[in-house]
Parts: C-alpha cells; sequence; structure tokens
C-alpha cells in the first residue's frame, strides 16, 4: 500500500493540496484539490482560511498518512550567512549567534533553521529562515483547528528548489524561480539543485486588482474579472484600446513595474554577494498568468523566462484537476518534502516547543465547531433570504450540499442526514443556543452582522404577490450593500426600492439607495441595487418590531 502524503498550500487568494503517492521505490503524483478563501464579514480571516481547508478536506475526502505544509512566506524572514567552517556540528552550534545581530528581533522570540548550498572544508554558506514564535504558533493553531498537524512546517516558497530537483533540469547556473501569487510574490534564487536564498515581496495579484478597481472606480469583484479578461501587459502601448481597457493595462503595469523594481534588487545584492548573475527565470503563481506577462519580464530583466509546467514532471499523474497548472507548483514543492532526499530545502520550524509529536490528538473541539457554526447562520441568512424570494433552482442544490457538510463538521452528524436547508435549519438552531454568547460578542465587535443586514431586508421586501425576484449576489463590504438579481418588471424594482427605502415612521437600516443596471433578459429585468447600511435605523425598526 503506497503512502499518502499531502503538501498543503495555505495562500491567501485560495488553499491548495498536492497528494503525492509513495511507496518504497517510486512515488507519483496523484491528486491536486483547490479551494478558494471566501472571507466575509461574519468570519475573521483565519476562520475564513480555517473554513476553506476544512472543506478542501472534507469535499475531497482527503486522507493522508503524512502531511507537510509551510508557514506563509509574508511571515518568513531570511538572511545569508557565510562562515569559515563547514562542520555541521559547528555550524548549528554558531548559527544562534550569528544571527543575532541581523535579526531585529530578540532571538528567544524566533525559530529559525537554516539550509546550506555550500559546505566546504573552510567555508560554509548557509541561508537562515526565521519567524516569530507568535506567527508560528498562530499558523500551528489555524492548521489544528481545520484538523491538521503536518510533520514538517517549512518556509513559504523555499521548497520551489525541489521542482527543480525533481523535475526541471538546469545547467549548474543560478536560476530564480518566481511565483507570483495574490498577496506575495516569492523570489527563490537556486544553482543546480541547490537553494541559495528566498525572499518575499509583498505585491502580486490582489494589489493589482485594486489598483484597476481605483483608477477606474469600480467595486473590486469587477476589477478583478477586467483584470482577467482584458488585462494585458506589453512592452508597448495599445494604441487601438478603449478607456477601460487602457485604465486596466495602465493600472497592471504600475504594480507589476513596481514588482520588477523589487525583483531587480534582489538579483542585484545576489550578485554583489555571489559574484554571480542569475541566468534564467522560472515563472508560477495565479498572477503569473496575466497575458503578457512573461515577456515583459523577459524584456525588462533580459532573462530568457519559462513557466514551470508541472503536468510535465515525470511524476506527474493526475487524471483531472480543475485547477490551472500555474497554481499547483508550491503545494507540489512542498509535498515533495515527503519523498525528497538531498537538495531539497531541509527547513524545518517544528523543533523545540513546536516539535511534532506522533499521534498528538487532532484538535477539533470548540474553536472549530464555532468557527463552523458562524459560517453556517451566515450561509444560512442567505439561504432564508433566498428560499423566501428566490428561485435559484441550480444553486439551491449546491447551498443544500454546501450546508449539508458545513453542519456535518459543526454537529459530527452524516451529511446524508441533512437534506434540505430545512433540516439544516432545524439543527443550526438547536446547536445556535450553544454558540450564541461567542456570536452576541462577535456581532458586538463587528458592528451590525451579515446576519442582521439579511434579516432587515428579507423584514423590508415586498411580499411576493407584489414583486418577484431572484438574487443570484448579495455583496456586504465597509458599510454598503448590494444586491444583484432579475425581477418580473421594473415596477417590481422600484417597489423594491420603495420598501427598502421605508418612511419617516418606520426607517429601515438603509440609507441611499440606489438603483441600476436595469436591462431586459430572458427571465425578466436584470437590476442591481446598492445602498448604505446605518445602525440607527436598523435599531429603531427592532424596536418598532418589539413594541
Ligand atoms: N488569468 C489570470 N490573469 C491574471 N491574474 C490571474 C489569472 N488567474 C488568476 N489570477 C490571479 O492569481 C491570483 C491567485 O493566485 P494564487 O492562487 O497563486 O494565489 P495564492 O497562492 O492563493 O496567494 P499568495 O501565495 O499570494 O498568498 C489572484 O490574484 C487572481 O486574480
Ligand atoms: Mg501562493
Amino acid at each position: 500500500m503506497p503512502q499518502r502524503v499531502v503538501g498543503l498550500d495555505v495562500g491567501s487568494y485560495s488553499v491548495k493540496a498536492a497528494v503525492i503517492h509513495r511507496s518504497f521505490k517510486s512515488f507519483e503524483l496523484v491528486s491536486f484539490y483547490e479551494r478558494p478563501i471566501h472571507y466575509s464579514d461574519v468570519l475573521t480571516p483565519e476562520q475564513s482560511i480555517v473554513s476553506a481547508i476544512q472543506a478542501l478536506i472534507d469535499d475531497n475526502n482527503l486522507v493522508w498518512d503524512d502531511i507537510i505544509s509551510a508557514v506563509p512566506g509574508e511571515k518568513v524572514a531570511t538572511r545569508l550567512i557565510t562562515m569559515p567552517f563547514g562542520s555541521i556540528k559547528k555550524i548549528d552550534k554558531t548559527v544562534a549567534f550569528e544571527i543575532e545581530d541581523y535579526i531585529p528581533l530578540d532571538l528567544d522570540s524566533v525559530v529559525f533553521d537554516y539550509n546550506a548550498s555550500v559546505l566546504g572544508k573552510n567555508l560554509a554558506k548557509v541561508m537562515v529562515a526565521y519567524a516569530s514564535k507568535t506567527e508560528l504558533a498562530k499558523y500551528i493553531s489555524l492548521l489544528n483547528d481545520a484538523g491538521v498537524d503536518p510533520r514538517i512546517i517549512s518556509a513559504g516558497g523555499v521548497d520551489l528548489v525541489n521542482l527543480i530537483h525533481f523535475g526541471f533540469a538546469t545547467p549548474d547556473a543560478p536560476c530564480a524561480i518566481i511565483d507570483i501569487g495574490h498577496t506575495k510574490t516569492t523570489i527563490t534564487i537556486c544553482r543546480g539543485k541547490k537553494l541559495i536564498l528566498s525572499r518575499t515581496i509583498p505585491i502580486a495579484g490582489r494589489l493589482i486588482t485594486e489598483r484597476i478597481s481605483s483608477k477606474l472606480s469600480i467595486p473590486y469583484d469587477e476589477a478583478a474579472r477586467l483584470k482577467i479578461e482584458v488585462g494585458r501587459i506589453s512592452i508597448e502601448e495599445q494604441p487601438e484600446s478603449d478607456e477601460i481597457t487602457t485604465g486596466v493595462n495602465s493600472a497592471i503595469k504600475e504594480v507589476v513595474d513596481s514588482l520588477i523594481v523589487h525583483i531587480k534588487q534582489t538579483f542585484f545584492a545576489y550578485r554583489e554577494t555571489e559574484n554571480e548573475a542569475v541566468s534564467g527565470i522560472y515563472m508560477s503563481g495565479g498572477t503569473s498568468r496575466l497575458a503578457g506577462i512573461d515577456q515583459y519580464l523577459s524584456y525588462v530583466l533580459r532573462q530568457n523566462v519559462t513557466s514551470i509546467d508541472p503536468t510535465m514532471l515525470h511524476f506527474y499523474k493526475i487524471e483531472h484537476s480543475e485547477s490551472h497548472p500555474a497554481v499547483m507548483n508550491e503545494a507540489i514543492a512542498i509535498a515533495l518534502r515527503g519523498v525528497s532526499f538531498g537538495g531539497s530545502s531541509g527547513i524545518n520550524f517544528r523543533s523545540g516547543e513546536f516539535a511534532y509529536r506522533v499521534g498528538k490528538k487532532k484538535i477539533g473541539g470548540a474553536s472549530r465547531r464555532i468557527a463552523t457554526i458562524i459560517g453556517i447562520l451566515a450561509m444560512l441568512g442567505f439561504v432564508y433570504f433566498g428560499a423566501e424570494y428566490c428561485s435559484l433552482s441550480n444553486k439551491n442544490k449546491e447551498m443544500n450540499q454546501e450546508i449539508a457538510r458545513l453542519v456535518s463538521n459543526a454537529t459530527g452528524l452524516s451529511p446524508e442526514g441533512i437534506q434540505s436547508a430545512n433540516d439544516a435549519i432545524k439543527l443550526a438552531e438547536k446547536k445556535e443556543r450553544e454558540v450564541k454568547e461567542k456570536i452576541d460578542k462577535l456581532e458586538m465587535e463587528l458592528g451590525i452582522g451579515v446576519l442582521d443586514i439579511l434579516r432587515n431586508i428579507s423584514i423590508n421586501l415586498p411580499p411576493k404577490d407584489k414583486a418577484k425576484i431572484d438574487v443570484y449576489e448579495f455583496r456586504y463590504s465597509g458599510d454598503t450593500v448590494v444586491i444583484k438579481g432579475v425581477a418580473d418588471s421594473p415596477t417590481s424594482v422600484d417597489e423594491i426600492q420603495r420598501q427598502l427605502q421605508g418612511t419617516n415612521e418606520n426607517k429601515t437600516m438603509f440609507t441611499n439607495i440606489k438603483t441600476g443596471g436595469l436591462s431586459k433578459v430572458k427571465d425578466g429585468y436584470k437590476f442591481d441595487i446598492t445602498m448604505q447600511v446605518s445602525k440607527e435605523g436598523s435599531s429603531e425598526q427592532e424596536k418598532g418590531k418589539e413594541k
């Protein structure tokens, strides 16, 4: 029976898992799964990540004999050190002393590990990677909350060298693997099969989307769509472009140019310390899919740029994956730690107080359950809203499955027993009492919760005989709510607006309600509503209801 090794890459856009089957003699990459992280106002970012990892595991029935992960690169710093001896024992003893001067933190408050690229008789060159103990503890606790306790916790980006080691033969000259993701770009420089250094820069796809959004004054989601659909970076201006495309592309160029400054600095520093230049770039990460970015980097950095295609790896045996190969690399590289010998980075933060203990009890416990239940409640709010006012025929099935999964996670009951939103609502109501206190506290901290808003929208929508609507999008960020849907007539849209506005006697929690985007579609009239949320209106109306 081969053993199952999972490499878990916790990105900021999605969590990814690569599954390798290893046997005594060989290994094969058999599956890859990805789950986008849905950040919401109800969950903290950590809870959203926990929920995504849980879903990744549950939806794909992911099981493992060995699981490995890496602290995300933005939480790790690195230093290159040269020592006048090459004995591992001596390096072990002196590395702490050597880095003390370089680290801007108290040595007792960090965990570190190192990787040697040169080990001569009288010379060692090592890259030390370190992270604050607080950050590492947080990361381990986040994984534990999702039911994961990795044997190895490496540093984000450093394991990318494994792809070179196991697959992409390079000449014995330094090359750089540049992974451009969502919030960060990792530059990993290798020579032959050896890791030299790895560095993380906080510029990537999200910044591009944010820049497009502010440049064109459009919502983030629309900017993200335009980035992918019309975005392109090129050396020359595209004179025939329309205003939107020009705006998108100039935003892309601004951000990519600022990233290039950092890449150049890293290459320059490398040349200064190592007396040799980087020759050749391998690209990876979701943002490496941006149209034209390979030619652009190649032109500006005067380097050969190649995209890493993991499907070309000799051990790639995945039959079907919905994910693009560009986003697979980090998880595969991490999983390869489970089969690697020589060549890999060897960085592992699990030592001392963070050492891995075999057979440690899996943590599910209260924090996992509460996070999940809060997720369910947010979801149920949407379903209440949906079930009453929408004909979300396709989405209903999907939602019921999602609810069943969430409720099953929270209650430990089999998802098969939860057939419909109604079953889930009943169960969740029972469980809600158990966590009410926590939710109240959370809502107090957050101000108005999504549930409040959904409840208020439900209260204030026109009765079904007056307006029929099908809502396919609901968004709430800052103090703005956006609803998109299809109504049976333009009058229904007016009616919705009127009801949401309320009256002087019966104020709602919504102000500044604007309808727009009205257009005739197959099933009715497409519309969108944007409105501001105000706390006073909500409490007044709630009070009014109590009287
Ligand atoms: N075709 C495309 N063109 C441009 N950008 C794209 C394309 N497809 C995906 N992206 C962007 O790629 C990013 C996600 O990439 P990736 O999955 O590598 O991120 P991540 O690993 O989760 O994040 P990070 O490593 O930065 O924490 C998003 O910003 C997304 O908008
Ligand atoms: Mg990533």
